[in-house]
């Protein structure tokens, strides 16, 4: 590969996804399979897109702090990929949690992401343990379980890339991601207490026709509020989002698997920071009264040309 070229962090929402979270074992094989992994990664993101190029299927593998030191990489962590730290409200916690390897795979088909984490734990079982797995599904028109249309403000474009990959800022990992995942359970009982107009007001924006509220209405701890961020000169920060819902309604578990992309990290923690502890503090985001965070950790995500380096 001559030019950079970054995984499919950028990719637009599909109709399925499965996450997956693993940990590494102290095994004497390790560096071997993930030579291995880096190279089976590569692969079948060619191959799906040789065989199916309009299942706009892929697989995108991001890589924890300790995995990091853990596989002796070749090159220093990036600058911001440290282990994540917990941030605490004084009502709701940002919790942290372990985790060395994370997938990301998508497609409109599901059998075509169901096979490639076939091929991925079939080898990664022997030097790790799987130590989650989310099945999210795009619901009606992209809602989360909620009901609320989830992603709209998302970048667009070039965006993207503006937002979701290092730039010439970092130039050792250009075309890189910071990746950061926090699976939620709503307390759907709850939620459903909420009158319409109410849980308008958690979101910030109209149910049905998912149109924001303006200002003056909006409510100074409603999600939206919280979650649109500035920067020092008045620019709007944003991330790459491609939440996805997953729920099992006859053990009544019902949640979102919030997953973000961005070329800093600073800037989705400033969002968690407005949202947990609250901007004033205190006035934190009414939607973590029924949404609790159950895990959270950072990755970063190499470059395919990194994978290609990694994959020896
Ligand atoms: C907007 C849902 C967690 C960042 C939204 C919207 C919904 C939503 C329905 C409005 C439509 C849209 O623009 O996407 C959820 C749910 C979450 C969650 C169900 C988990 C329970 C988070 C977290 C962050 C975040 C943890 C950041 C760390 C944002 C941003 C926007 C947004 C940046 C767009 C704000 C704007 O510019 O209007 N979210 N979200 N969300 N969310 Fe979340």
């Amino acid at each position: 590969m001559n030019t950079i070229e970054s995984q499919n962090v950028t990719d637009y929402p599909n109709s399925n996804t499965i996450f997956m979270v693993w940990k590494l074992n102290d095994s004497p094989e390790l560096k071997e399979v993930f030579q291995e992994l880096c190279a089976l990664v590569l692969n079948l993101n060619n191959s799906v897109f040789n065989r199916f190029p309009d299942s706009r299927a892929s697989c995108v593998m991001g890589i924890g702090a300790e995995a990091w030191k853990k596989l002796e990489l070749p090159t220093p962590p990036p600058k911001e990929l440290v282990n994540f730290e917990e941030i605490k409200g004084t009502k709701h916690t940002a919790v942290s949690t372990p985790g060395d390897l994370h997938f990301h795979l998508r497609a409109d088909n599901k059998s075509l992401i169901f096979d490639m984490a076939v091929e991925i734990s079939r080898l990664l079982s022997s030097v790790a343990e799987s130590i989650l797995e989310v099945h999210g599904f795009k619901y009606w028109d992209a809602r989360s379980i909620l009901g609320f249309v989830d992603g709209t403000e998302n970048p667009h474009g070039d965006d993207r890339d503006y937002f979701g990959k290092i730039g010439d800022e970092d130039l050792q990992y250009k075309g890189g991601s910071y990746l950061f995942v926090q699976k939620y359970l709503h307390n759907m009982d709850a939620w459903k207490g909420l009158s319409t107009e109410e849980q308008e007001k958690v979101i910030g924006r109209s149910k049905e026709n998912d149109i924001e509220m303006s200002d003056a209405v909006k409510p100074s701890n409603s999600h939206i509020a919280l979650a649109n961020i500035e920067g020092e000169n008045g620019e709007e920060l944003k991330i790459v989002r491609d939440n996805m819902p997953f729920g099992n309604p006859s053990t009544n578990e019902f949640g979102t698997y919030f997953i973000a992309y961005s070329s800093t990290f600073t800037t989705t923690k400033k969002m968690l920071t407005n949202m947990f502890i609250g901007d004033p503090p205190g006035n934190y985001d009414r939607i973590l009264d029924f949404s609790t965070a159950v895990t959270g950790t950072l990755f970063f995500v190499p470059t395919r040309n990194m994978l290609d380096e990694f994959s020896g």
